[in-house]
């Protein structure tokens, strides 16, 4: 029998019962759900509504049944809907009357929004712990190999010089976002609900700045209708993993490619690679490909949901209950993608000589050829037009820019002097670019600094909860 059969004459075939369940997925809340019954039941002892006997009666039995969940002891019945009416009816059978006054002043209507709301707090914070974890393996190997140049690329084409450092720092700033929508989505989801009852708010005098206080909240949502049917938090959960996944795809596709023997710029541990079933020889990025197919489920979560909320009238629909299971899938998708991703960047190999060998490739210093050009006088466009002469000549040639003679860049242009060979090193390419933000070798410095205070500035939000 259902907790709510009073009316009803006929039972839901054993189908529908199924199908109109939450349980399988809405487990995964016992323990907020359990947190949420306590807060409510000491509140309705504190504003008379119930005996404090009652309350600790409730208090207890709610302890015993986590230990029973925990345990894996507690025996779950398809016949409740849900993870909140499966507690419910243990309870009370297990304490008789007391356990059947928790329901009185609340629907599961402002108990499901809480448990949901609590439970993607949770979520964002070990995200967010995560996430520091994978940026600081990030921070690691941009410390370690600090000054290792590799070509920069645009459209995959060699473009300028970089230090390897500058490019691995690029990731940690993609992943200090995340961490910042994370957090935004903690603060979205921070607003209790507890205490809208159905819809409407109820006639018990319930204290609400109790149990928001109790149960942790920042604050109370001023709106019955609105707390009951708000998924918002959960929109920006999904969001903040979706976005997160695509910084993850671009990561691990660098790492596909520069494990490749066309590359061969890293070495991807054993424990972070997978064998062939019919080539013996094979080492592949199997992992680096997962993380970047896993994306796709975690951007169809959040379309999901969003399908889901929309045009729904207020306040609660049982299309609600399809809620939970992509936020779920979303944040654990993404917990073990940052946790595998730790592993494989912190035990990867870089190779820097052929990073360098690469760099030499491709005239990369053709952009530094015409700016001297230019600091000469030239007019930049035509310091251009002549430069691109001298790689004309060089591919034609099949040489690289720092293999001409200076009789070769006289050919082209008077300016050109002895010490245009120094324009043509690598380093000094890297190192003259001084800008804020650039690559050389101070102002990279620089930038780990910040992005070293950044994740210390995380860490401390994190401990703050
Ligand atoms: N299992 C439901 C859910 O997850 C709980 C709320 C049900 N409320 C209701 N009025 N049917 O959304």
């Amino acid at each position: 029998m259902a907790l709510w059969s009073g009316r009803f004459e006929e039972n839901v075939s054993e189908f529908t019962q199924r199908f109109g369940a939450s349980l399988p997925v809405d487990k995964a809340l016992y323990r907020e759900d359990i947190a949420g019954s306590k807060a409510h039941a000491k509140m309705l002892a504190d504003c008379g509504v119930i005996s404090s006997e009652d309350a600790n009666k409730i208090c207890d039995g709610l302890t015993s049944i986590e230990e029973q969940i925990d345990n894996g002891s507690f025996e779950f019945d398809i016949n409740n809907e849900d993870i909140h009416m499966s507690i419910e009816s243990k309870l009370t059978e297990m304490i008789g009357d007391a356990g059947a006054r928790l329901h009185t002043g609340r629907s599961r209507n402002d108990q499901v929004a809480t448990d949901t709301r609590l439970f993607a707090k949770r979520r964002a914070l070990e995200l967010m712990k995560a996430n520091i974890g994978l940026r600081e393996a990030l921070v690691s190997q941009a410390k370690a190999n600090f000054d290792v140049i590799l070509p920069g690329y645009t459209h995959l084409q060699h473009a300028q010089p970089v230090l390897f450092s500058h490019h691995m720092l690029a990731y940690t700033w993609m992943l200090a976002r995340d961490f910042d929508r994370l957090k935004l989505a903690f603060k979205a989801a921070d607003a209790n609900p507890l205490g809208s009852a159905a819809l409407a708010g109820t006639t018990y005098p319930l204290d609400r700045e109790e149990t928001t206080k109790s149960l942790g909240f920042a604050k109370v949502i001023p709106n019955s209708l609105d707390a009951v049917s708000d998924r918002d938090f959960l929109l920006d959960l999904i969001y903040a993993c979706g976005v997160s996944c695509l910084h993850l795809t671009r990561l691990c596709e660098e790492i596909v490619l520069w494990s490749s023997s066309e590359f061969q710029f890293v070495t991807l541990s054993d424990a972070f690679s997978t064998g062939s079933s019919i080539m013996p020889q094979k080492k592949n990025p199997d992992f680096a490909e997962l993380i970047r197919g896993k994306s796709g489920r975690v951007v169809g979560d959040l379309v999901a949901l969003m399908v889901t909320l929309k045009s729904l009238p207020l306040a609660y629909n049982k299309d609600l209950q399809e809620d939970k299971e992509g936020a779920i899938d979303a944040a654990k998708t993404l917990e073990d993608c940052y946790t595998c991703a730790t592993g494989m960047i912190s035990t990867m190999q870089i190779h820097p000589d052929n990073m360098l060998k690469q760099a030499m490739k491709g005239h990369l210093a053709a952009t530094d050829v015409a700016d001297y050009l230019a600091k000469k006088g030239l007019p930049f466009r035509k310091a251009h037009e002549i430069v691109g002469q001298l790689v004309l000549k060089c591919e034609k040639e099949n040489c690289n820019l720092d293999e001409l003679t200076l009789e070769d860049f006289k050919e082209q242009s008077d300016l050109f002097e002895e010490d245009i060979k120094e324009q043509l090193d690598l380093r000094a390419i890297v190192d003259a670019r001084t800008t804020y933000g650039g690559t050389s070798t101070s102002a990279v410095k620089e930038q780990l600094k910040l992005a070293e205070e950044k994740l210390a500035e995380d860490r401390a939000a994190v401990n703050a909860h």
